[in-house]
């Protein structure tokens, strides 16, 4: 499938080096079309590299790596390409210009999932894999018991078609569909308890796991 990947940091390389691996046609998606950088590290795993616009263009399903404090503008750069489609937001509102530990920008009555899909009616936002350390993104089973994912979005399909890729592709066994865009402002005021449990453990290697009672 073609799939485009708007940021190129550490979690859209992460992201993107799994869709090449898993077969995919990935166009990473940065500010300028000619990042020497992110032309490199594309050249070097199999990516195409390009603007956010040529990335939404490029993908059917397009993942949303940005900036949190620029998800919005990247959006709006990517919106031309985005129009009916899937757009997987692992973004995350947070605001380090006070220091850390980081504040969220947006929350408890909205979350950047709820900005992104206000301001893009036309596209159908899913929020997803933004409660843990990229790495476990795509690679879940490094951790030594199946651990819990949630997925977050206004369009019953688009979710289907995020927990084929999660489940498929990424590995997931324990995907909880919150219910619609909303729910996204509960899984991005994790990440405040998120931070301090990586102080606490020394590192990012952990995730939860919703545990149910007995049928
Ligand atoms: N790190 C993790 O494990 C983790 C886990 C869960 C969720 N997240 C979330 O995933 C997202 C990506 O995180 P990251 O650490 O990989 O990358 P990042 O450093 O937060 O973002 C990198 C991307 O943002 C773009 N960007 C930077 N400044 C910009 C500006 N002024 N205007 C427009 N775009 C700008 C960059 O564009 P260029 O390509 O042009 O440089 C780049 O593509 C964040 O929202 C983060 O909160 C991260």
């Amino acid at each position: 499938m073609k799939i485009g990947v708007l940021g190129t940091g550490r979690v859209g390389k992460v992201i993107g080096g799994k869709l090449v691996a898993l077969g995919h046609d990935v166009m990473m998606g940065s500010r300028t079309a000619d990042n020497p950088a992110a032309m490199a590290w594309a050249t070097d795993h199999g990516a195409k590299q390009g603007t956010f616009a040529d990335a939404a263009a490029h993908g059917e399903l397009v993942f949303h790596c940005g900036k949190g404090e620029h998800a919005l503008a990247i959006a709006m750069a990517a919106r031309p390409g985005l129009a009916g489609k899937v757009l997987i937001d692992l973004t995350n509102p947070l605001d380090f210009s006070k220091g850390m530990p980081p504040t969220l920008s947006v929350c408890n009555d909205d979350s950047l999932g709820e900005r992104l899909q206000a301001a893009m009616p036309e596209v159908k936002v899913v929020k997803t894999l933004n409660t843990l350390n990229c790495e476990l993104m795509v690679a879940p089973g490094k951790l030594v018991e199946a651990t819990t994912i949630f997925v977050s979005g206004d369009d019953l399909e688009a979710k289907a078609k995020v927990r084929a890729l999660l489940t498929e592709g990424f590995g997931w066994r324990d995907v909880i569909d919150l219910g619609d865009i909303t729910t996204a402002r509960g899984v991005e005021m994790w990440l405040p308890l998120w931070i301090r449990l990586w102080g606490a453990l020394g590192n990012a290697d952990f995730n939860l796991r919703v545990v149910r009672a007995k049928p």
